[in-house]
């Protein structure tokens, strides 16, 4: 039997108290509604979920069960009933009931998306990907869906046809802040095959009937708004497009050169140009084609009062140089058609000069192999990335800590109310924004070696509005003359390129207070076998750093098929100059096994708390499931040893002072 409620004005009064986070205040006087009304199902329903807030989760499940049996047709009873049950880690419980939530409610978004979440940390994960799917196709504004999905994306690869997952790639691939492209492109990349024209495009570039066939074959990419917005947000990971592109891009420009200014080319040539540019123009070209750019250089040049350049020939240049390369850029006033590219190649170059004018510097910089390492990343700095994934609420520093489940009692620690980050050696900004948008009141310092990385990271910052990073110019063997302790120090692939890595993080260990914590990420000697055996041959070879032997020495590995070198064309970072030089030219590098770890640990007096990657340690703990296993480097040693790969993101861990 269903009781009269009581007033609406009360209920009301209620929820104002728990809005305003007065949750003792709001449990007084619903506990006193109660009395009057035992069986009001709203009063018993907001009651729980005031006790879910103050963590009396039993209370909570109490009364949610109570709502339910009083009015079996309630659907948000059963939904708060079953986020109790995923609380209390009573996962089958949970679920029973947000099944009953669909029963009654087949559009109720948040159910499908809870269920993803469950089915996520089994490691269902096609399952949980198959709900995400189903609250978006609901509730398409439902941003913590595509966080979720583009969670589960970056762990599993999808390879099966779908008529809904293609407009979901293109929205996290169109927002800024939701997820990296990169760790999706393997997934887009499937998509654009199974559920897009893209290869039927794609064949008709590689057979004889191209180039008659050019403009049906730029008319079907055009409308491939996936495949342009993906050309537009990162290097795309796969040798197959790649020589697609580059034959396409001879094809357009034997166009242009010849006059033959086709309208469709525009928006293609737009995606196009952003490809080349992000990839820091990567592509082999014949001399053919550079006379050829040669030559439209010059009649830009010479018709640039006339007004008769096409925007076209401005656009097939961008695709072979960065815009600001031109002299006569700076003169150009562009159309609406080219305003895309000019931010990108020319704006964009000079708001990262008026950067370097204003960034701070420790000192210069005297150790011979700082030089030459921010050298490489002045001439390159790295990476360069267009979105990232940001955290979708910033919480206080112990919720992200206890999340990690670090080796420490985090009631015995006590960080300071703002806490003050480092990140030493913080690169274009990517680390440095992504740490900044995890932690309440923070303030992050970020140093490295390059002002041309730390520019791209400023206005990178800017853009995306994070006001709380200092960004510092200096060598972290420097730090020490900012007379300053951090509450945590986060240095992730940057002591291995250091001269001597133990007196980099013997510094950083001495800008950490008594209670802080430090996050290391070192390379792996197992995981990066490959990588080292080619750098060999490149050091056999004497193979000079520059641009053209890195574009000649990635063609060979492309075309030798040499099945030793076969893993080197999955690494994204293969597929840009930058990428490349950092992976296998650079002037430095170390690499670290578990044990070397232990002795750096020890000789600095140092704590281990545990791993970072949470993909990682579910693996692990697939073999060891005691909870100390996951502190004990012995475990992990042999670990890796039966999982070679494992460290391929690099050995990323926590410690602090002994
Ligand atoms: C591979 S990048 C990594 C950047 C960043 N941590 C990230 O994860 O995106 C390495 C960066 O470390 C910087 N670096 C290397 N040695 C350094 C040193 N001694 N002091 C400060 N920065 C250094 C380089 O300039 C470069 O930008």
């Amino acid at each position: 039997m269903i009781e009269k409620e009581p007033d609406k004005k009360i209920i009301e009064k209620i929820i104002f108290l728990f809005n305003k986070k007065k949750y003792l205040e709001a449990l007084d006087l619903s506990d006193k509604i109660t009395n009057e009304y035992p069986n009001s199902i709203l009063i018993n329903n907001i009651t729980g979920v005031i006790h879910t807030e103050l963590k009396n989760y039993t209370l909570a499940k109490n009364l949610f069960n109570k709502v339910v049996n009083l009015n079996p047709k309630y659907n948000d009873g059963f939904y708060n009933l079953a986020n109790i049950y995923n609380k209390l880690g009573e996962e089958d419980n949970a679920i029973k009931n947000y099944e009953k939530v669909i029963e009654l409610d087949k559009s109720y978004y948040k159910a499908y998306n809870n269920l993803g979440n469950i089915f996520r940390k089994r490691n269902l994960n096609k399952k949980a990907l198959e709900y995400y799917i189903l609250t978006l196709n609901i509730n398409p504004n439902y941003i913590r869906g595509y966080y979720n999905l583009a969670g589960v994306l970056q762990h599993y690869i999808f390879d099966e046809k779908n008529k809904y997952i293609n407009k979901f790639f293109l929205y996290l691939l169109e927002k800024k802040i939701i997820v990296r492209p990169n760790a999706i492109a393997t997934n887009v990349i499937n998509g654009l095959f199974l559920n897009t024209n893209l290869k039927d495009n794609f064949s008709l570039v590689e057979n004889n009937i191209y180039p008659k066939n050019l403009n049906k074959i730029i008319e079907g990419l055009n409308d491939n708004k996936l495949l342009l917005q993906f050309m537009k947000v990162c290097p795309i990971p796969n040798y197959y497009f790649e020589k697609n592109f580059i034959k396409i891009r001879n094809e357009i420009l034997n166009q242009i050169y010849n006059l033959n200014f086709e309208k469709i080319y525009l928006k293609f040539l737009v995606a196009l140009s952003s490809q080349c540019f992000l990839n820091e123009y990567v592509y082999t070209e014949t001399d053919e084609e550079i006379f050829k750019v040669n030559k439209i250089n010059e009649r830009i040049r010479s018709n640039f009062n006339t007004n008769e350049i096409n925007d076209l020939e401005i656009l097939i240049l961008s695709c072979y140089a960065p815009l600001y390369s031109f002299d006569w850029c700076k003169k150009l006033n562009p159309s609406n058609e080219l305003e895309e590219i000019f931010i990108l190649q020319y704006k964009n170059h000079i708001k990262e000069k008026k950067h370097i004018q204003k960034i701070r510097t420790v000192k210069e910089i005297n150790d011979s192999i700082s030089i030459k390492v921010k050298n490489q990343y002045e001439e390159n700095p790295y990476p360069r990335w267009t979105n990232l994934g940001l955290s979708i609420e910033p919480r206080n520093i112990k919720e992200v800590i206890e999340e990690i489940n670090l080796d420490i009692d985090l009631k015995k620690i006590n960080f300071s109310k703002n806490v003050e980050i480092l990140i030493a050696g913080c690169g274009t900004g990517q680390h440095a924004i992504t740490t900044a948008s995890k932690y309440k009141n923070a303030e992050i310092f970020a140093l490295d070696l390059s002002f041309n990385s730390l520019a791209y990271a400023k206005r990178k910052a800017e853009e995306l509005n994070c006001k709380n990073i200092n960004f510092i110019q200096g060598d972290l063997l420097d730090l020490r003359k900012l007379n300053k302790k951090f509450d945590i120090i986060e240095s992730v692939g940057v002591l291995h390129h250091m001269a001597d890595p133990l007196l980099g993080l013997e510094t950083l260990t001495d800008c950490l207070n008594e209670d802080s914590l430090m996050l290391i990420g070192l390379y792996s000697e197992q995981a990066r076998k490959n990588i080292a055996n080619i750098r060999q041959v490149i050091n056999n070879l004497k193979i000079k750093t520059t641009k053209k032997n890195i574009i000649n020495f990635r063609k060979n590995i492309f075309e030798n098929n040499n099945p030793k070198w076969e893993s080197i064309k999955y690494s994204p970072d293969f597929y840009s100059t930058s990428g490349v030089r950092d992976l296998l030219f650079h002037v430095q590098e170390h690499r670290f096994t578990i044990q070397k770890i232990r002795e750096y640990i020890k000789k600095l007096k140092l704590f281990f708390l545990g791993f970072e990657d949470t993909n990682v340690i579910a693996n692990f703990k697939k073999s060891y499931n005691e909870p100390t296993d996951l502190y004990n480097l012995n475990k992990w040693e042999s670990f890796e040893k039966n999982n070679s790969r494992i460290f391929s993101g690099m050995y990323q861990f926590w410690c602090k002072k002994n």
